[in-house]
C-alpha cells in the first residue's frame, strides 16, 4: 500500500478527503433558499410580496427596476446602505452585516417578484 508504512500519512489522507467531501457538501446545499434569508434578515416586517406594508412591494420594487440594467447593483446599494426618498417618506435603515453575497442574492431574487 502506499501510504501503509506511516499511519500518520493515513491520517492525513483521510482528512484531505474528508475536507474535500465537505466542501461538496457545502455546494450540494447552494442553491440558498431567498426567500428564507428575507424572513432570517426581517425584510418581511417592513416588505410584502405584493402587498406594500412600510416599504413598498417587492412586486412594485421588480415592475419599477424592470429592464434597466444597473438594477441588481441599485437595489444592492439601497438594502446594504439603506434608502430614503425614493418610494415615499420611509426610510429604509442600512444593514451593514449582510454578507455581499446575500444582498446580491435578495437584489435579484425582489427583481423577479411578479405581481
Ligand atoms: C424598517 C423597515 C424596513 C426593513 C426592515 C427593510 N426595508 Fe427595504 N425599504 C423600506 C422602505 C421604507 C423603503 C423605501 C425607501 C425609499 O423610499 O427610498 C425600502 C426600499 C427597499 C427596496 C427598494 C430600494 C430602491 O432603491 O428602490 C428594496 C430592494 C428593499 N427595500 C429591500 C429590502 C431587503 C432585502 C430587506 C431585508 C434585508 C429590507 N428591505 C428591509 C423599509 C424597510
Amino acid at each position: 500500500m502506499l501510504y501503509g508504512a506511516n499511519p500518520m500519512n493515513k491520517i492525513r489522507l483521510m482528512a484531505l478527503s474528508l475536507t474535500f467531501s465537505l466542501a461538496g457538501l457545502a455546494q450540494a446545499a447552494d442553491p440558498v433558499n431567498v426567500p428564507d434569508l428575507a424572513k432570517a434578515n426581517g425584510c418581511f416586517s417592513c416588505h410584502g410580496m405584493t402587498e406594500k406594508v412600510v416599504g413598498p412591494a417587492y412586486s412594485s420594487v421588480a415592475q419599477r427596476y424592470a429592464g434597466q440594467k444597473d438594477a441588481v447593483a441599485d437595489l444592492m446599494m439601497s438594502i446594504q446602505n439603506g434608502s430614503t426618498g425614493k418610494w415615499g417618506r420611509m426610510a429604509m435603515p442600512s444593514h451593514p452585516s449582510l454578507a455581499k453575497d446575500d444582498v446580491k442574492r435578495l437584489a435579484e431574487w425582489i427583481l423577479t417578484v411578479k405581481k
